[in-house]
């Protein structure tokens, strides 16, 4: 992915290559066959990109690449190339974090009036299929730190992640991975309210989530409407209910966030910021969100963060390159 400059962020070139297919016959991720993925299209990957953003190599201020965290041998193969990629153009190279990638993604291709509009302190909700994580922002992006994830952390899952909650609850629906998706579009006319699903850690003290007592209760339900030749029928019932509790779950442990922390503007991005409930529930608030394109996982979120820790003076080069590994649990 290419990026034009920091104040319009304007995507010139992205391609992606999705493995989702490749993967579906296991229901989920197997590492040793995503690196290998990874290994075959990286090449045609950044040819395309540079390709069809019409600039050559040369043109390249600087190479983004997330390093941290994720599956290590698939990081591996993006940090190589990048690597490999930097020391040959003799250009800098700026490794970031891949949640910092999401953090930034709705100010990628954001109009002007929206700019304007954001006031800080922000919460900024990451929700994907790794993480629900909880942020309170206390400045613009060109200023944050390179700890400012860490440092401004205020809730997360205690054990699945969102997406992971619904992926699984999905693939005991019989749905095929990843099934976020497949919940939110078999949820519309159903009843929100048909079945009663635990909410995730309800106590008003802190902002933690937990998602595994919710996949036990649908488990259970789904086998006894099954066990009574129900499930077809309750299905949209079913997932609309699921949704339910997984949204309401996220909207109540963000609204007391918002009102703790004083947060001006909310930010939701992430896979699971793709869900139409979730989008819906916050449509007073003073909300930003990722375009579509942008919400899952995507190289034009990490050449956004490249770009503004490149303008900090973060850029790796020539034999500091060395230096610059994958890691497969940072801190945060
Ligand atoms: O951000 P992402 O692409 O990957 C990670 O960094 O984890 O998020 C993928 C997650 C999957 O769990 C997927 O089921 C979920 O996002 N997802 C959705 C929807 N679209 C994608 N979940 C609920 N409703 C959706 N419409
Ligand atoms: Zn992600």
């Amino acid at each position: 992915m290419i990026l034009k400059d920091k104040d319009q962020a304007t995507v010139l070139g992205l391609s992606t290559f999705s493995q989702v297919r490749i993967h579906q016959p296991y229901g989920g991720v197997v590492p040793e066959i995503a690196s290998r993925n990874h290994l075959e299209t990286i090449n045609e990957m950044i040819a395309r990109a540079i390709s069809q953003a019409k600039i050559t190599f040369g043109d390249l201020d600087a190479i983004s690449v997330t390093n941290r965290p994720g599956l290590i041998g698939a990081l591996l193969v993006g940090v190589s190339a990048a690597k490999a990629l930097a020391y040959a153009l003799g250009k800098p190279l700026v490794p970031v974090h891949h949640l910092e990638g999401h953090a930034l993604s709705p100010f990628l291709e954001m109009d002007s009036k929206t700019r304007e509009s954001i006031q800080y302190p922000m919460l900024i909700a990451i929700v994907s299929g790794g993480h629900t994580n909880l942020y309170v922002i206390q400045h613009p992006p060109e200023i944050w730190s390179l700890d400012v994830l860490k440092k401004s952390l205020v809730g997360r899952s205690r054990d699945d992640a969102a997406g992971e909650a619904f992926d699984k609850i999905a693939k005991l629906m019989g749905f095929p991975y990843p099934g976020g998706a497949h919940i939110d579009r078999n949820a519309e006319g159903g009843n929100r309210e048909a079945f009663d699903f635990p909410r995730a850690l309800p106590q008003k003290s802190h902002y933690d989530f937990s998602f595994s007592g919710l996949k036990t209760a649908a488990a259970l339900k789904i086998n006894e409407l099954k066990k009574a030749g129900e499930f077809e029928k309750r299905l949209p019932d079913l997932c609309a209910s699921v949704q339910e509790a997984i949204i309401s779950a996220l909207v109540s442990k963000i609204e007391l966030a918002i009102k703790d922390h004083g947060c001006r503007t909310l930010s939701i991005v992430g896979g699971v910021a793709a869900n139409r409930r979730l989008r819906e529930a916050f449509s007073n608030r003073n909300l930003i969100l990722p375009k579509k394109e942008y919400c899952t996982d995507n190289a034009a979120m990490i050449a956004m963060a490249g770009a503004i820790r490149f303008l900090q003076g973060h850029g790796v080069r020539d034999e500091a390159l060395l230096s610059v590994s994958a890691l497969a649990h940072p801190e945060i």
